[in-house]
């Protein structure tokens, strides 16, 4: 399976730390924000990425990212996304890169030690998301369940959010994501969502889920950015 990280957008949320540079390529302790997401994708097998950029500092992923080998990515190829029109039109821009096959998806401000390699490995078809708990879900996609536990539906960024789990973002689709990129309509802040596409694959009764195992967190604002670098911070002195 190709992999494909998300790393569009101006990363507005952490002005002024993104003026000078992308928000992908700040600093987690030791290592630049985008190393996490395609080290989560090589730690599977997959050796073949495709990384989307955005912005005006587009070119500084060349200079630190390269041609990949350092991270253990034998292929790597970059997108430019023109505008910032959401997650899932970011995505669209891997149709050609996907060959016809299923593609494994991480957002480049996902921080994860998280293993998927069985995932990966024993996916077929549909789509597989990923469910975290977290303490403040309303600034994520957050699933909807039902009595019987069964997820429902997923809500971009409620007010009241229904439930603790939001989904996280990491997902293995298959070929068919295309087609069902080109059914999206925006949403009220102008947007692609991923939330849309995924609810697409549910309602088709072909979405799967699963709980992310390990630390997970996204670093697009200065609260979980500082708790990322926190964290691997840590995970660094215990294994030293
Ligand atoms: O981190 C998980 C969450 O990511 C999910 O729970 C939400 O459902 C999903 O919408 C998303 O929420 P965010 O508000 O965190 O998304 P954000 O706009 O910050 O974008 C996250 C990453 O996606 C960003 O680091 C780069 C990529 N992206 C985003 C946009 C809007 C693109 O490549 N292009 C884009 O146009």
């Amino acid at each position: 399976m190709k992999g494909v990280v998300l790393a569009g957008g101006l990363g507005t949320r952490l002005y002024p730390l993104t003026y000078a540079t992308n928000k992908h390529l700040l600093p987690v302790y030791d290592k630049p924000m985008v190393y996490y997401p395609i080290s989560t994708l090589v730690k599977t097998g997959i050796d073949e990425i495709l990384v989307v950029v955005g912005g005006p500092y587009a070119g500084h992923f060349v200079r630190v990212l390269k041609n990949g080998k350092e991270l253990g990515v034998k292929h790597i190829e970059f997108a430019y996304q023109e505008e910032e029109g959401g997650i899932s039109q970011a995505l669209s821009l891997a149709e050609d890169f996907s060959d016809n096959s299923s593609i494994c998806v991480i957002l480049g401000d996902n921080c994860t030690d998280a293993d998927i390699s069985r995932e990966v490995k024993n996916f077929k078809d549909g789509a597989l998301i990923f469910f975290k708990k977290v303490k403040d879900p309303s600034r994520f996609g957050v699933g909807v369940f039902d009595k019987k536990g069964k997820l429902i539906a997923i809500e971009e960024k409620p007010k009241k959010p229904k439930s603790n789990f939001v989904q996280t973002g990491l997902y293995i689709y298959d070929n068919t994501v295309f087609d069902k990129i080109r059914m999206l309509r925006p949403s009220a802040r102008g947007e692609l969502e991923v939330t849309d596409l995924n609810n697409i694959y549910l309602r088709e009764g072909s979405l799967k889920s699963a709980t992310l195992n390990g630390f997970w967190s996204d670093a697009g604002t200065f609260d979980s950015l500082y708790e990322v670098n926190r964290y691997w911070y840590q995970k660094s002195r215990k294994s030293s």
